[in-house]
């Protein structure tokens, strides 16, 4: 059997029949360029759509999370403070043997927030309660239940906590379990302390 199509004689092309070598090379260069380029705006473009869609995600979560709760001025005192949303807390939390806690501040105000962390410091905090300056966190701050978030639902939160309007707003702490505080404090008292 034949198969004629096969057996056609091929058009060979002669290395470097259209191209001096100098043409060649800047051509290649032109490829090159062209290849960084579209590489380069593909991945701008892919790192804004994804951002996008993280930030839904991260806002989703951070919602569920009760993240405002502790981190937003006015919460525990019936109303929280929308346009300090995340901005800090303002109640302390009196974790026996450790010390006053109050909620930081969220927002990415670069002197009183979280300014000049990396995405990876705010997933690390919130995930394994290591701080930058490798304090842990007291267990006040939920991180041992975020430790079961994904890492992608992690950067999600890190990214929409960036991406909030940034509020000045230093907060205290942390503080001495017998310390005067100028906040209201949020404590367990044993029975026998409650029932005089
Ligand atoms: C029950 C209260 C509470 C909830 C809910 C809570 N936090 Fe916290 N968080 C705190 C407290 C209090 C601290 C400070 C603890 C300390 O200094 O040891 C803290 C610390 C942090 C820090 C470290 C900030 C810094 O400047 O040191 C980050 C980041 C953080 N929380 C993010 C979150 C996120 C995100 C959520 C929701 C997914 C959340 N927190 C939910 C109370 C809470």
């Amino acid at each position: 059997m034949q198969y004629p199509q096969l057996l056609q004689p091929m058009r060979l092309v002669q290395p470097g029949a259209g191209f001096s070598s100098a043409g060649r090379g800047i051509g290649f260069l032109l490829l090159l360029f062209t290849t960084v380029w579209c590489l380069d705006a593909s991945a701008a473009n892919s790192e804004t759509q994804a951002s996008g869609s993280q930030v839904a995600r991260g806002k989703y979560l951070v919602e569920f999370g009760s993240c405002r709760d502790c981190h937003t001025p006015g919460h525990f005192t019936g109303k929280d403070d929308e346009s300090r949303k995340l901005g800090g807390g303002d109640v302390g939390f009196l974790v026996p043997g450790l010390g006053i806690f109050q909620g930081p501040n969220l927002t990415p105000d670069k002197e009183t927030g979280l300014g000049n962390w990396t995405r990876e410091q705010i997933v690390t905090a919130i995930t394994t309660g290591v701080l930058p300056d490798r304090r842990i966190l007291s267990t006040i701050m939920p991180w041992q239940n975020f430790a079961a978030l994904t890492k992608s639902d992690a950067e999600a939160i890190a990214i929409y906590l960036k991406s909030l309007p940034p509020v000045h707003n230093k907060v205290g702490g942390p503080y001495g379990e017998s310390e005067k505080v100028p906040i209201p404090v949020m404590k367990i008292e044993a029975p026998a302390a409650t029932s005089k």
